[in-house]
């Protein structure tokens, strides 16, 4: 049986402290996080909100050596540079700490001896590559070598960054140490192990059979990992950075990053709260949700569980709402590559914009699929939405109040329908965001939150007070009355998600932080009669297309500092009907004959086999493909466009290609053989 939740547990992941955050991270992470906490907090919930930097691992070594500096001064570094960018966007923390002070080092090594004293773990004997000039053991990030696969002759020991494939240190070609340069050696190294697949059963009672409530996403991740068998995973490292095993004779042996890094949920929250924080993490009515990236998913829903299993004691996640990940302008982010909106550089370029962003990458968060953030979209919700409905909208009532009543809320008169329609709106609005949000639909409840600030806006333009004012001041008293309870109303509900605007509009309205409690939405109490409102702002302003144009500049330059060509997709045609498209007739044809077309410098003629007869088409592809390359293949046309005669030849169709960024055609190809003639569809 489940118990209805005391207190709330929200643990977003600890960002690694090698690099700046950038927009991905806010949009997959911290900023869903956020939310909840907020919304948790105004429904007067208790609840403690944590984060942190996690300053282990092998990049971080990798980083310091490449700076010429220690790793902990990298982390230093990166750690305040983090903390500052959350505390701009308003990512309200209760506490924002890191893995290497001394409290998480304590509480990671205890952790792991208790589970090590009890005989938790098993300890293996392996081989491994060694450094014998540097005198280490080399991770799987300090092997360079040729890949097996694409031929790429710096990839390293578990990756190839050209093809992407994933490898093992012992697959690489001409494998040397990146530290010294020289050809390591193979020596054996012991290391404790976490028997996962002594939890697999447990596992799937927990997750399979108790979480089906789970997002799709995730739920589908853990039951493929299930459903293939779990292994023993290795919880230590040969690595001088980290936290040092605690067990005699384990020199020069670290925590695997991600057996300590969890933990730092735990030491942060012993730090905020030294002597309460075994409320939080050892009684059963706490809710802990931990908010992750796609890439999290095993070690949050599977390794930690089992450990805090091992351990005994703790509370296991309630829910693990993992998002997936964010491309920028239709390309994957990547650190390494530059490609991406950094949030420092953001705030430079867009003061005081914060919420323009939050908004944006909430409205577009890549909840249940891979999404994508483009500078034109963000462009059109500033303009479009924020300045034109919900700017607009408070602004409106504002100033009317101002101009016919000094600014003091007027009373109203006896409501008429679409004054009661647009007050239940309110509430309305309150209970489908509490319903989106207990469900982490993040973008559903900021839509539906919006469609208050629509209502608004619709309301007066639908009874015009500035005209009715000439005729009918009680009625306008009654408009301007409704209009500025929506506009206190959308002071609370987007505070979750536009924190600093909302607090500019209570400052607008002159109303205080203690107004500012969820509960009371959808009563008519947040303003009273006489109230006095404050100074009229404009909430958000235009971005104008110079701005946009300067970050697409920006991006542009940074592939071409990569020597990539800048691609950006095309945007979409105009809606056609199921009619229009069911009239376009696609098949595979075969091509079984090509030739080039005399004194064309660009004309293919082909004969194909379209399975209803054989015909002629004629294609301008001559500077991409060879005719003889063209014989014998299957490819998509267009059979059914009416025939065109070009330098004397009649085309019957056209066949179908893809236009790669640079300019080149490719075909469009079935996945198998199939028989001339079936139909695309
Ligand atoms: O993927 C990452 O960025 C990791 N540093 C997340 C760690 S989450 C938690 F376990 F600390
Ligand atoms: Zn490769």
């Amino acid at each position: 049986m489940k118990l209805t939740p005391k207190r709330y547990l929200v643990t977003s992941a600890l960002p690694y402290a090698n690099g700046p955050v950038h927009i991905g991270h806010l949009a997959g992470v911290y900023i869903p996080a956020d939310i909840y906490s907020r919304y948790l907090r105004l429904r007067g919930r208790e609840v403690i909100f944590i984060g942190g930097s996690d300053e282990h691992g092998v990049p971080i070594t990798i980083k310091a050596r490449q700076q010429g500096c220690t790793p902990q001064q990298v982390v230093d570094k990166f750690h305040e540079m983090i903390k500052k960018s959350f505390e701009d966007f308003g990512i309200s923390f209760d506490v924002y700490s890191r893995t290497s002070s001394k409290i998480h080092h304590k509480t990671a090594a205890d952790f792991f001896k208790k589970l090590y004293d009890e005989g938790k773990f098993t300890e293996k004997t392996s081989e491994q590559y060694y450094d014998e000039e540097a005198g280490q053991f080399l991770a799987d990030r300090y092997i360079v070598g040729g890949c097996p696969h694409c031929g790429n002759e710096k990839a390293y020991g578990d990756q190839c960054e050209k093809c992407g494939s994933t490898l093992s240190p012992t697959e690489l070609i001409n494998p040397h140490s990146a530290i010294s340069g020289s050809k390591p050696v193979m020596r054996e190294t012991s290391h404790w192990y976490l028997p996962l697949d002594k939890y697999e059963a447990w596992l799937k009672q927990w997750i399979l059979e108790e979480h089906k409530e789970w997002k799709p996403n995730v739920y589908g991740q853990c039951k493929s990992w299930l459903d293939n068998g779990l292994q023993p995973r290795a919880v230590s490292r040969d690595l001088d950075w980290g936290v040092q095993v605690p067990v005699e004779g384990a020199k020069g042996k670290a925590l695997y990053v991600w057996f300590d890094a969890p933990i730092g949920y735990i030491s942060n929250t012993i730090e905020l709260l030294p002597d309460d924080w075994e409320k939080y993490w050892k009684s059963e009515d706490t809710k802990m949700v931990h908010f992750i990236g796609k890439d999290n998913i095993v070690f949050h829903c599977i390794m930690f569980p089992c450990m805090l299993k091992a351990h005994g004691g703790y509370v296991l996640p309630d829910n693990v709402p993992a998002n997936e990940f964010l491309n920028l302008e239709n390309d994957k982010i990547s650190t390494t590559r530059g490609w991406a909106v950094w949030l420092h550089e953001y705030l430079e370029d867009f003061p005081g914009k914060q919420d323009v962003l939050r908004y944006v990458l909430c409205a577009n968060a890549p909840e249940t699929k891979d999404n994508n953030f483009t500078w034109r979209d963000f462009q059109d919700r500033n303009n479009s939405e924020l300045v034109a409905i919900f700017g607009n909208f408070v602004n409106r009532a504002v100033v009317l109040t101002q101009k016919y009543f000094a600014g003091k809320m007027p009373q109203p008169g006896a409501l008429a329908d679409i004054d009661k329609a647009a007050l239940a709106e309110i509430g309305e609005a309150k209970r489908k965001v509490e319903d989106n949000l207990d469900s982490f639909r993040f973008r559903e409840a900021l839509r539906e939150a919006m469609n208050l600030a629509r209502t608004g806006n619709k309301y007066l333009a639908d009874t015009e007070p500035w005209k009715v004012i000439k005729t009918d001041e009680a009625r306008v008293k009654t408009i301007l009355n409704v209009a500025l309870q929506l506009s206190a109303s959308l002071a609370v509900i987007m505070e979750p998600f536009m924190p600093f605007t909302s607090q500019k509009l209570r400052g607008i309205l002159n109303i205080d932080s203690a107004t500012l409690q969820w509960e009371p939405l959808g009563s008519d109490t947040l303003l009273p009669v006489g109230h006095q409102l404050g100074e009229p702002a404009l909430l958000f302003d235009k971005i104008e297309d110079d701005a946009i144009t300067a970050q697409l500049q920006k991006l542009e330059k940074m592939k071409e500092k990569n020597g990539e060509q800048a691609y950006r997709a095309e945007p979409q045609k105009e809606l056609c009907s199921f009619d229009d498209f069911q009239k376009m007739d696609v098949r595979i044809v075969k091509i079984l004959e090509a030739e080039r077309v005399p004194k064309s410098k660009k004309l293919i003629k082909m004969l194909v086999d379209a399975g209803i007869d054989k015909r002629t088409v004629l294609s301008g592809v001559a500077d991409s493909f060879d005719p003889q390359a063209l014989v014998g293949r299957q490819v998509a046309m267009l059979i059914n466009l009416a025939p065109r005669s070009i330098m004397g030849v009649e085309s019957q169709g056209m066949i179908l290609y893809a236009e790669s960024a640079d300019g080149k055609l490719l075909l469009v190809q079935p996945a198998g053989e199939v028989q001339n003639g079936v139909k695309v569809s």
